[in-house]
Order: structure tokens, then sequence, then C-alpha cells
């Protein structure tokens, strides 16, 4: 059968307003890059004749400027789920001209499936190679796609000529069955494959295909500063310790690491550590940082959802493809980032904190409790179901004028029951096994900034002796906040 090659306009005039739109990749990489940029163009000459015209968008992740920046500049999204990390997005989602569902993203497949949004009106999915039978090898991530071309009532393919080499080989294509009929997920080592390197779609389903030429256009991470060096350094030094104790048996446990700087410091400590041995990674995203790692023999293995390469270091990566193809799977999310198997290999697993409460609660996605900043992506399915669960932050933000650490988080992420370790600059407080008050006395001593220790002092003496459980002055605990916000520094927070 021959599916037609058709431009990105034509695609775009096959998708109606209302409808449901479910994306390939995850964060930009294996993400479309052209029909979407066609649709927004499409939704702003709509609005110019006053006509309603939105979609609902189902992403992997966050996605790149082709999607999210240019579908929120032309206000073409109504509905957006799971995790989106633009500003234009983020603006929008802010003055709900989005409605936007910020959900676990190991989730979103099988919610998907169970059919709570609805139908897949139309997917869009990133091929670098493919078959007039349908067989569809995906690019640089997965995220959604075997669930979106097995929903979606019609698929329109981006066909990227930019790879020189094929990713064939890198894929792990597998849906689980749905309750109650589900079954564990057979895997028992980063490296198990369980799925298929192919995407079968159904051709009488694919409706067009639209060359795309275009990179994954990912930035480089910024080399780690002092702070992010600090921070990555006392979690390294935490790590040898427990090494050291027994507690991570000594062929290491596979690490998970969230996105960003310090995620990048750590990795390269670990790296340059001579204690730390060879390692695996069970994770969501690898960076630029971790090809560096199996080229020197430091990581021996990763499975990951996505390749969030710069795209410098994806030249690399495509220049050298065979050294990393027996070292690198890519799974779907729900699978990258399932509870299951995140539990059973027993991960270390590292994300980052906005703020973080002196009884060890975690905010990661609410700025001063009501801004949405990007979402909780997937720190919640690694972090409450890792051996290790650890957080990191800085201990002050906006020059010192915002501490991280406050007595009550302003917006709860992560609970004191999921949360193992926080980290900052300043050290280490590990929280396990300790109740409220202990947990306050270590993360103050060992997290947070000197300007700030004596309010937080202040502050559980506020109700000492009042036989609290968690020692809070529920008028006073959002003073920080309060403060803040009435004189821009929170270090006028005064207790009533
Ligand atoms: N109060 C107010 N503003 C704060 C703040 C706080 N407690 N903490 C940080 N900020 C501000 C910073 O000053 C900065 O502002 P700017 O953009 O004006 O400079 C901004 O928020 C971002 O801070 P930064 O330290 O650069 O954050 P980051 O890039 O390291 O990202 C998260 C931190 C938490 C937003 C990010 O890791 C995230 O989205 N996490 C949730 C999802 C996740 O964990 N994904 C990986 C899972 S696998």
């Amino acid at each position: 059968m021959s599916i037609p090659f058709i431009t990105a306009e034509e695609a775009a005039a096959l998708i109606k307003n209302g409808d449901n739109i479910g994306l390939s990749g995850f964060t930009a990489s294996g993400t479309p890059k052209v029909v979407t940029v066609a649709l927004a163009e499409r939704a702003q000459k709509s609005h110019e004749n006053g006509e309603e015209f939105k979609i609902n968008l189902y992403t992997g992740a966050s996605t790149n400027d082709h999607v999210d920046g240019e579908l929120s500049r032309a206000n073409a999204i109504n509905m957006r789920t799971p995790y989106q990390s633009h500003k234009d997005c983020r603006n929008r989602v802010n003055n709900h001209d989005i409605h936007y569902f910020d959900s676990h993203l190991s989730h979103v497949s099988q919610d998907l499936r169970y059919g709570f949004f609805g139908d897949i009106d139309v997917a869009i999915i990133e091929a670098t190679e493919m078959s007039p039978n349908g067989d569809v090898i995906l690019g640089a991530g997965l995220g959604m796609s075997p669930t979106l071309a097995h929903m979606a009532k019609k698929v329109i393919i981006e066909y990227s000529s930019y790879y020189h080499n094929s990713f064939r080989g890198f894929h792990d294509n597998y849906v689980p069955m749905d309750p109650p009929h589900r079954r564990e997920i057979p895997i028992y080592k980063p490296s198990d494959r369980i799925g298929d390197t192919v995407l079968h779609i159904d051709p009488k389903k694919i409706v067009g295909v639209v060359p795309s030429n275009a990179s994954e256009s990912i930035k480089p991470f910024t080399s780690p500063d002092e702070l992010t060096q600090k921070i990555g350094d006392n979690i390294c030094e935490f790590l040898v310790h427990e090494l050291r104790a027994g507690r991570i048996p000594k062929e290491f446990l596979p690490i998970q690491s969230g996105v960003g700087n310090v995620a990048n410091a750590v990795l390269y400590g670990l790296g340059e550590n001579p204690e730390i041995p060879q390692f695996e990674m069970y994770t969501e995203v690898i960076q630029d940082a971790v090809m560096t790692l199996m080229e020197e023999g430091k990581c021996r293995f990763a499975s990951t959802c996505a390749l969030t390469f710069s795209d410098d270091a994806m030249l690399h990566f495509m220049d050298n493809i065979d050294f990393f193809r027996d070292k690198i799977v890519m799974r779907p999310g729900e699978i990258s980032n399932s509870p299951e198997v995140v539990r059973r290999l027993g991960l270390i697993a590292m994300n980052t904190a906005l703020e973080a409460d002196i009884f060890g609660n975690v905010n990661s996605t609410h700025v001063l409790g009501t801004k949405m900043m990007n979402g909780i992506g997937g720190s919640a399915d690694f972090s409450r179901n890792a051996y290790l669960s650890i957080f990191s932050c800085p201990s002050i933000q906006k020059g010192g004028k915002i501490s991280t650490i406050v007595p009550m988080v302003s917006h709860l992420d992560h609970s004191e029951h999921s949360v193992k370790i926080l980290a900052t600059e300043q050290g280490v407080a590990d929280l396990r096994g300790k109740s409220p008050i202990q947990r306050a006395q270590t993360i103050i001593e060992n997290c947070v900034h000197p300007d700030y220790k004596q309010l937080m002092w202040d502050y559980l003496k506020l109700t000492e002796g009042k036989g609290f459980h968690t020692q809070h002055s529920l008028k006073d605990a959002f003073a920080f906040h309060q403060a803040f916000m009435e004189t821009g520094d929170m270090h006028n927070a005064s207790y009533k």
C-alpha cells in the first residue's frame, strides 16, 4: 500500500478544532518539528477570522519550541498534559489560557488507554526509517509512541532525514496489558529488552508522511558553576560514604538522574571518583555527560526514554553510533519510569526541588505555591519508589532573598515519606529513620543557609512543648513567603 507524502500545511489541515492530538518523543528528542508549526499558523488564521481553534495536546514530556512554543504563542492549546517547560506555555498555563493537567509521566499512556481522556484523533509520530507496511524506526525519544500508534484514529508521520546513521536497535517498544490482565514488567536489570525494536503502525491509519530535516535543537548545558559543583560534590561524597558503609552494594545501584546542571555535576563527580565502580543507569533522559561516561568506561549501560543530547553531542553520537548500540536502550515513558521496575532495581534517584521544608516535604512545581514552573514530570515516579531518593537545590535563590528551605512548603509534590536525602551546597541531611523534629534539626544544621538558620530555630520554638508531633504554627508557617511577597526578601520574615 502506498502512503502519500504531504506537506506540513496539508497535514495541519487534517486536524480539527477540539481534536485530541498525541505526539511522539520525550523532551525535544523524537518530538515532531514541522506539522505543529503549520498547525500554529492555521490556528492563528482561524483566530483572525473569528473562528475558535484549539487542540488538546498529549505528549511524552516537555517538547520543543516547534510544539509548546509555537502552539502557545498562537493560543492553540486548550488542554495540555503531562509536562511542559517552555516559558510561553508556562505563561498560558498560569493565565488559564491552557488547562494544564500536571501528571506523573508514567501514568499518561495508561490513562489514555483506560479512556480517561477520550480518543486520540491524530498522532504525529517522528520516524527515522519506515516501510510501506507501517513498520517504523523511531528517533531520539520514545515517549508515548507505542500507545499513540495503537490508539490514534489517524497517524501523520514526520519522516526525519536529519540523522546520518540508523537508530535501528536502540528502541524497545512495549505496551503492558491493562488491568485485570496486567502481568509483571519483566525487567530485572537495566539492559533487559522486553519489546520490539520496530514500532508497527497500521498503514491504513497513516494519512500522510511529512518530510523533515530539523535537528532536536538542544543547547549544551553550561559547565557546572561553583554552586552546582558544591551540591554535586556533596551528593558524591554522601554516596561514597554509603558505599563504604555497605548500604550501597559494592557493585553499586542503577542511577536515575533528573535533567539540569546539578544532575550533570553529580554524574561527572561520580565519573571522576575512583571509589565509585562502573555503574548503570535506569532513567528517563540521558544527557551529554552520560555519553562521556560511557566512552570513559564508567557508565556501563543506560536505559532511558530519550537521548537528550545537545546538537553537537548528537553528531558525535551518530559518528560513533556502533559503540553505543549495545550500551543504550530507549523505552516508552511508562516503562522507563515504571514504579514497579524502579522499586525492583533499587534505584538511586536524584531530582531537584524548588523548595523543601524543614520536615522533608518537597515542592518541585509551584513558585510561591501559586505559579506553575514546569510540572512534576517523572520525579515522583522515581522518588516514591527508589532505594535512595535524593532531592537537591541551592539553599538560597535570587541573591539570598529567597531561602529554598522554609518552615512549610507552599505546595507539596513529594511528601516527607518519599524524601530520604536532602542536599544543598551547605551539606546533606539524611532523613532516613528520623522523626519530624529530628528531621527538622538535621535539615537546619546541614542544609539551611547560615542567614536563615536562626529564623528556623525560632520557628520550632513557637510550638515547643505543645505536644505537636510535627511542630507547625499554622499562623506562622508561611511567614517566609509572606515576607517575600510584601518586602521582596525572606530575611524580613517574622512570627506573630
Ligand atoms: N522560590 C521562588 N523562586 C525560585 C525558587 C523558590 N523556592 N527556587 C527557584 N526559583 C527560581 C530561580 O530563581 C529561577 O528563576 P529565574 O528563572 O528567574 O532565574 C527559577 O526558579 C529556576 O530555578 P533553577 O534553580 O534554575 O531551577 P532548575 O532549572 O534547576 O529547575 C526545577 C528546578 C525544580 C524547576 C526542575 O528541576 C523541575 O521542573 N523539576 C520537576 C520535574 C523533574 O524533577 N523532572 C526530572 C524528573 S526525572
